[in-house]
């Protein structure tokens, strides 16, 4: 057959695409649509301090919602406080199914420095410290972020998820999330409650989490993966700038970013997406994912060029 000349890629739509009603996913007492936004990358640099760009940082947050954005991803440390801040002056009063989703167990110092506060009275801390910013008395989900997921699950780690059960009990936060854990961890805590939802790095160059996806998936949790378009930046181009993924995109007619999102959702129907921007043509960019459907060729060359973990 001869080769075609590849479609040209379509230039991102100014006002973001709607996200499609039925393609959502349970994400603790309600449902999600499976393409939301992660609001980190609305700080300053290295989520630090005020936004470069404050009035566009608010045009972003209005955006989404108003594309049918139903699923934010926060922390009261990033900025610190900034990014809750921007939230609630962008969209309080909150429209009724907007899930916010939080994470606690982290804080910053005067100079940015990230330092664990992942005591459980510290957690209850972070958690009232949310609603506080956000200006809401519950949260859809939090997050135990732990720091190091390298720590075996024991029973400081049992204090911590129980700390966040207690908040879900007093109606405080409606799901008790995890991220940045291993299998174990998960396992663990399943052992004394209910998972809403587990936030993982996760994306084409980094599937050291395909574990955790697995188990998540086959109970029905969701899994958010965090960073989805890559982390750090030199992770973000080695998928950006991968001839696979352009040559993908180029076929389907859709942008890198897209091939890198639509690869996320294609591989788990529990997966939901948070991808961070700055910018409202990004935005309308990472919502269009929603009309990429990748072929067999298409999960075929990226496999070759971004292979799973080989499973122990
Ligand atoms: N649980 C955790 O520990 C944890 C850790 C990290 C992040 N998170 C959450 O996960 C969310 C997503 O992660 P992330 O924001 O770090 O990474 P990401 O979504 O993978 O990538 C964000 C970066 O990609 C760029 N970008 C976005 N859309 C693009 C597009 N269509 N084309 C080209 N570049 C694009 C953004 O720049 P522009 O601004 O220029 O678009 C930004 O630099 C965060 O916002 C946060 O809510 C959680």
């Amino acid at each position: 057959m001869p080769e075609q000349t590849p479609a040209p890629v379509p230039a991102p739509a100014s006002v973001p695409a709607p996200v499609p009603a039925a393609d959502s996913y349970p994400l603790g007492r309600g449902r999600v649509h499976r393409i939301g936004y992660g609001a980190m990358q609305l700080a300053g640099d290295n989520v630090f301090g005020p936004p470069r760009d404050r009035d566009e940082a608010l045009r972003v947050l209005r955006a989404a919602v108003g594309a049918g954005v139903d699923h934010l991803d926060t922390a009261q440390y990033y900025g610190p406080g900034v990014v809750n801040e921007l939230i609630r002056e962008a969209l309080h009063p909150y429209p009724a199914g907007l899930a916010i989703v939080s994470k606690v167990a982290a804080r910053r110092d005067e100079h940015g420095a990230v330092l664990p506060f992942d005591e459980p009275h510290q957690l209850r801390q972070g958690i009232e410290e949310n609603l506080t910013s956000l200006g809401t008395d519950r949260l859809a989900a939090v997050n135990l972020r732990l720091v190091d997921r390298t720590a075996p699950p024991g029973p400081r780690f049992d204090a911590q998820v129980a700390e966040l059960v207690r908040a879900r009990e007093e109606g405080l936060i409606e799901g008790v999330g995890l991220s940045n854990i291993t299998r174990a961890h998960l396992l663990r805590a399943l052992e004394q409650t209910d998972v809403a939802c587990v936030q993982n790095l996760f994306n084409l160059a980094d599937q050291s989490s395909l574990d955790v996806l697995r188990e998540c998936t086959g109970r029905g949790i969701a899994f958010v993966p965090f960073c989805p378009l890559g982390w750090p930046r030199g992770v973000q181009n080695r998928i950006m700038s991968s001839p696979a993924v352009a040559g993908v995109a180029a076929r389907l007619q859709a942008t890198p970013a897209q091939v890198a999102l639509a690869w996320l959702l294609d591989l788990a129907p529990n997966i939901l997406l948070i991808p961070g921007t700055r910018t409202r043509a990004h935005l309308a960019e990472n919502l269009a994912t929603s009309t990429v459907r990748l072929d067999a060729a298409a999960r075929a060359e990226l496999a070759r060029h971004f292979p799973p973990p080989t499973e122990a």
